[in-house]
């Protein structure tokens, strides 16, 4: 059904891509992380495990880390103590080789926008070492399935932030990596495409393909995640399956949105909007 597996020798080369790193159980291994910015502790003591094929959702609210720690397992950032291993690479002692094996979209994309969607993609599969034949494809797909025919000749800076959005997603799917991390990816996309790519990290997830995300919008969270990390104030507060963290906030049967609301302390939002009204 999708673009990254249209073609069969595509298929067996990224399952033999997959397969190369089979024996690497954890593609994500946090263990006792902490940064801070100058004073500004950002995160502190966070140990978790991403296993392959797991689609994790990162949660929290405003400011409790989530887009440091991305930062952090994709080399962007150091961390003030603790190590991340991202398929079995220590990022802080060998951050090209993490870059490389990768793909990621940081929560405010950075496109060349002097570029057209096409020269962008065709400059980033040449960063990422794909062949001609490979590149144009893939491409070409992406561009289809992302509805983007017929605008891939305009210059980015010319598209909405929803069209930029999926140009920014492309680039970071373009070299088929096997693990992805993805700060607040479906910020912006219309439901299409957003169904689109929800639909295909599942698909690479059934190939052993492993995604670390963040959003705020529980529902995606739901719908797409096996299991859900809750931060606040730079702390795992809770993880677990939906279903879990559902026992766990005594809510069986509630929507991700409650179970949230109530693990992270949030209460008197009627108040809130009442005293903003007056
Ligand atoms: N460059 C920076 N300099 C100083 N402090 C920073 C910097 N970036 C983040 N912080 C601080 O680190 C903490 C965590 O920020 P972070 O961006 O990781 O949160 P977040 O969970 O991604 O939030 P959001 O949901 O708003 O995207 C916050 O207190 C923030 O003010
Ligand atoms: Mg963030």
């Amino acid at each position: 059904m999708f673009f990254y597996r249209s073609k069969a020798e595509e298929s067996q080369e990224w399952m033999g891509a997959v397969s190369e790193t089979s024996s690497v159980e954890l593609r994500l291994k946090v263990f006792h992380l902490s940064k801070s910015y100058g004073y500004i502790p950002a995160l502190s003591d966070v140990t978790l495990d991403v296993g392959a094929g797991e689609v994790r959702g990162l949660l929290g609210p405003n400011g409790s880390g989530k887009s440091t720690l991305m930062k952090i397992a994709v080399g962007l950032l150091r961390p003030t103590s603790g190590s991340v291993r991202v398929l079995g690479v220590d990022v802080e002692q060998d951050p090209m080789t993490v870059k490389k094996i990768v793909g990621y979209v940081p929560e405010s994309p950075r496109l060349y926008e002097f570029l057209t969607a096409t020269e962008y993609l065709d400059f980033i599969g040449d960063v990422r070492g794909l062949g001609l034949d490979e590149k144009k494809s893939r491409i070409k797909r992406f561009i289809d399935s992302l509805d983007l025919e017929g605008k891939e000749g305009y210059l980015i800076s010319s598209y909405s932030q929803g069209m930029k959005q999926k140009v920014a997603i492309m680039g970071a799917l373009l070299h088929k990596p096997r693990f992805l991390v993805l700060d607040e990816p479906l910020n912006g996309l219309d439901p299409k495409s957003a169904r689109v790519v929800k639909e295909l990290l599942h698909e690479l997830a059934r190939e052993g393909v492993s995604t670390i995300f963040s959003t705020h919008v529980l529902e995606i969270a739901q719908a797409i995640c096996n299991r859900v990390t809750i931060l606040q104030n730079g702390q795992i507060i809770a993880e677990g399956t939906p279903d879990e963290l559902r026992q766990k906030a005594g809510l069986p049967g509630s929507g991700l949105e409650d179970v949230f609301m109530k693990l992270t302390g949030t209460s008197g939002v009627e108040e809130i909007v009442r005293a903003l009204v007056r």
